[in-house]
């Protein structure tokens, strides 16, 4: 079902004012024919630096760049009308100064036409969301999990399983909330600190891997929909195994190619159409 009956893109504010009203649904996407497709049934479409893994084959997502970001951005926006778009900052174009944060996430705003950015860190880039909301530019967090410090926690790791991490992204939380972000992706996060979170904090919380005591979710759209190989994240859940479907389409093209069945001669230019 839309969720959009003849209504102009999503703002930040919309979005933020459906917190306790209703549950927020957003995908990743970067490219325009993607983005035209689940425009009409997201609330938001985020570009997010996964890009650089499920577009590019890159091993992880540290290597993307902010003209990156903004190039996919572009497309994504030129392919929707709906939903509100969100550009992710990639490592590296914020985490030096909030005054590094705010040209980078400019760039985003001016040259790939989102509407907001989103970052990684909770307490310690606290000061670089106020710095950019008082400047005008709407920042979604993100916390838990965070694949920009994939080399510091050794790994993809779940957190919130123990109480010092628990305590550490419930701390993060709270900070991203009075720094002004208008919301926290809650990545890879135990149900039970999403729920807290989600209860105590007045912003939006989208989980990805953090249950459904959140007030959104979110998910790589490669990966829900069958897209991207055999392993994902338990988080995932498969809607359709469109590999299968690509691999079956163009197992019959090159059949027919090879069989001379393709292309007929309704295909072709200049033969004339057979009269009865
Ligand atoms: O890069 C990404 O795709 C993300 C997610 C929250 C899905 O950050």
């Amino acid at each position: 079902m839309s969720i959009h009956q003849n209504v102009k893109r999503m703002t930040v504010p919309q979005l933020r004012a459906c917190k306790g009203q209703r549950k927020i649904a957003s995908l990743t996407a970067h490219s325009s024919v993607f983005a035209s497709l689940l425009d009409e049934y997201l609330d938001f479409i985020l570009i997010g630096d996964s890009t650089a893994m499920v577009a590019y084959g890159l091993p992880n997502t540290l290597s993307f760049t902010v003209e990156q970001v903004a190039a996919h951005t572009a497309a994504v926006v030129r392919g929707t009308k709906h939903a509100c778009v969100i550009a992710d900052m990639p490592f590296g174009s914020y985490q030096r100064s909030p005054e590094q944060a705010f040209e980078s996430a400019a760039f985003l705003l001016a040259q790939g036409g989102a509407d907001a950015v989103k970052l990684e860190g909770g307490e310690v880039m606290a000061p670089t969301i106020a710095f950019l909301v008082k400047r005008g530019i709407p920042v979604l967090a993100h916390v838990g999990l965070m694949p920009q410090h994939v080399n510091t926690m050794g790994g993809y790791k779940a957190q919130g399983l123990d109480d010092e991490t628990a305590a550490q992204v419930k701390r993060d939380a709270m900070a991203v909330a009075q720094a002004g972000a208008f919301g926290v992706v809650l990545e890879g996060v135990a149900e039970q600190v999403a729920a807290q979170i989600t209860a105590e904090v007045n912003i939006l919380t989208i989980g990805i891997g953090a249950s459904a005591a959140c007030d959104g979710q979110i998910l790589v759209t490669e990966d829900m929909l069958g897209l991207n190989g055999a392993q994902v994240p338990r988080f995932v859940k498969r809607y359709a195994d469109l590999a299968g479907d690509v691999k079956k389409a163009v197992e019959r093209y090159a059949d027919d190619v090879r069989a001379g069945s393709f292309p007929e001669s309704s295909h072709c230019f200049g033969v004339k159409p057979k009269t009865k």
